[in-house]
């Protein structure tokens, strides 16, 4: 090495080479830990592992614990029932929220403050140092798992202390029950087949112009056209939105020699103009857009197509159902009216739906 640096540079070495560094023997490093081990700390009893009395009573106190959380839990649904939500009262759905959280509060955190009670001062509290193993799902792991079981079992005194044990069980029964009314909710109030099979629409029923309410006349339904309608008492109604979501109609006008009626629908239009339920039957959104050139009306959500021309049968989508026709006909004053009602449930599939 020392004869080659001895060596002169020539023109076309660009890197400099250098002495190797000479490193003192006193400066080698010394790898030995800095740290010493400090071990566990001594064990110290706890109270509760020396007075039988003491232990005693921290076992009723765990208990206490989970009889409170059986206690919330029921009286949420106590709550549920006492605080009934009215439709349209705001505060009662404050008073039913209140309460019912409070039950429910109560009963979850009377579970969670009993079981660290328990594991504080009941279960053995010893220091205990695990060594890494290989993770392996072998015979003599599953045994060790089992063994660990037996002696968790044994230490928390699951099995031999019967009063935690059943009250814990109660508590842990308990807990869930307020999602049962919770979940009861959103069931229909009252029988689907009842509330969906009738609109506001009935015979002599005026056809008006969604939002303004004015009746419609068939002499203004120009060829091409479409409508959104709404029955003219819809804004009497004391539950107008919900009478909108099922009464929405489209109307369109078409030639009458482009229509081709189903049997018994001769007569549901009136001089090509057709009434349909607005309200998808896929699961509900509003079908908004009409293609005049095709005369087929599209659902913006999943893009259900439906043929108007051949009583809005499904051509496109997810939908299963075609639309239901509102059978409609003029007033003596040549207004627009409708003849009944739907002949079927408006909106999407529902179980009790018989067709
Ligand atoms: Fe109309 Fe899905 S809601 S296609």
């Amino acid at each position: 090495m020392a004869e080659h640096d001895d060596e002169a540079p020539t023109a076309g070495s660009a890197v400099e080479k250098r002495e190797p560094r000479q490193v003192s023997a006193g400066t080698a490093v010394v790898t030995s830990d800095v740290f010493q081990n400090p071990g566990e700390p001594p064990h110290r009893d706890r109270v509760t592992d020396i007075d039988p009395k003491v232990e005693k009573r921290a076992e009723r106190q765990v208990s206490l614990f989970f009889f409170l959380s059986i206690v919330g839990s029921i009286a949420a649904i106590g709550a549920y029932v006492a605080f009934p939500i009215t439709s349209g009262d705001s505060g009662s759905v404050r008073l039913n929220n209140l309460f019912l959280g409070l039950g429910i509060a109560l009963g979850l955190l009377s579970v969670g403050i009993g079981a660290v009670h328990w594991s504080k001062t009941l279960m053995p509290a010893r220091e205990i140092t695990e060594m890494r193993h290989d993770t392996r799902g072998s015979e003599p792991t599953r045994e060790k798992a089992v063994e660990v079981f037996a002696l968790g079992n044994h230490e928390s005194g699951f099995g031999r202390r019967s009063l935690i044990r059943n009250s814990l069980i109660g508590a842990l029964v308990a807990t869930p029950l307020p999602a049962v009314v919770l979940f009861r909710d959103l069931a229909p109030a009252e029988d689907p087949n009842a509330v969906l099979r009738h609109t506001l629409w009935e015979e002599g029923m005026h056809l008006a112009a969604d939002p303004s309410g004015t009746r419609i006349k068939a002499s203004d339904v120009t060829l091409g056209s479409v409508f959104h309608v709404i029955p003219e008492n819809l804004n009497e109604s004391e539950h107008l939105l919900e009478e909108k979501a099922k009464a929405a109609v489209l109307l369109m006008r078409l030639k009458p020699e482009d229509l081709n009626p189903a049997e018994g629908r001769e007569d549901w239009q009136y001089d090509g103009i057709v009434a349909y339920s607005k309200i998808c039957t896929h699961v509900g959104c509003p079908v908004a857009l009409y293609e005049q050139q095709t005369h087929h009306l599209l659902c913006p959500c999943h893009q259900s197509t439906f043929d108007v021309t051949n009583n809005c049968e499904v051509i496109f989508g997810p939908a299963k159902r075609p639309l239901p026709q509102l059978p409609i006909t003029v007033d003596a004053d040549g207004y627009l009216v409708a003849q009944s009602d739907f002949h079927e449930p408006v909106g999407p599939s529902f179980w009790e739906r018989e067709k």
